[in-house]
């Protein structure tokens, strides 16, 4: 299931070392697809982390945007109701944007942009690239997963990889309702479900 590793201080907290791992290869197949990176939902920035090391070391000009509330997650909707999920309350997973910062200053990579906002609020023509060749899409929630997709389903370029977390997880049904009422209205693309990944493409 997607919540796990959470005692381990320096390894991702919110993503499993095998989803990890899907991440990071299915990012580096896409290196060649015009566009840009973008995580809705960084929370501490484990998972941009490594993608930004990736695309540092595979030279690659693709910019990496990273978009969080960092004020934690906002109130849940009725798709949400999940008694395995409930320590999953509005204010949970809130981080700074600096602690952010300083976790690529620590590990010694270039910034990425960092727009600190309810993904709902963002202005998207300002804030989301014109072109995406891989979205990671980690907001938890029905509202969360709903409002980034449509944020990347005009910008993701053929052959572009969109991967929602906590497909399947009990604990967050939001996602899956989310993803699956945003399939039916996208019948060309195809799911694949690897762990709790949705990858869509
Ligand atoms: C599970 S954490 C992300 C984990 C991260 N992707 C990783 O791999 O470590 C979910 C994050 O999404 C953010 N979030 C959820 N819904 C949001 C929304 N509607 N707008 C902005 N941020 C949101 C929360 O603040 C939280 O930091």
């Amino acid at each position: 299931m997607g919540k796990k590793n959470k005692n381990k201080a320096d390894e991702p907290q919110q993503v499993t070392k095998t989803e990890t791992e899907i991440i990071l290869d299915l990012l580096e197949k896409t290196l060649n697809i015009e566009g840009d990176v973008v995580e809705f939902g960084c929370y501490r920035g484990d998972t941009s982390v490594l993608m930004k090391r990736l695309l540092e070391k595979q030279n690659s000009e693709k910019i990496l945007w990273l978009y969080d509330s960092f004020e934690g997650l906002p109130a849940k909707t009725r798709e949400d109701s999940s008694v395995a999920g409930d320590q999953f309350q509005a204010g949970e997973l809130l981080v700074t944007k600096r602690e952010v910062i300083e976790k690529f200053k620590r590990n010694g990579l270039r910034l990425p942009k960092i727009k600190k906002g309810f993904f709902e609020d963002l202005n998207p023509e300002e804030d989301v690239p014109a072109k995406i060749s891989f979205a990671f899409l980690d907001g938890d929630l029905y509202t969360s997963i709903k409002t980034s997709l449509k944020l990347v389903e005009n910008r993701i370029e053929k052959g572009g990889i969109i991967i929602v977390h906590d497909y399947n997880n009990p604990e967050l049904p939001g996602s899956s309702r989310a993803v699956d009422e945003w399939l039916k209205t996208h019948p060309s693309k195809n799911l694949e479900v690897k762990e709790t990944l949705a990858i869509i493409r």
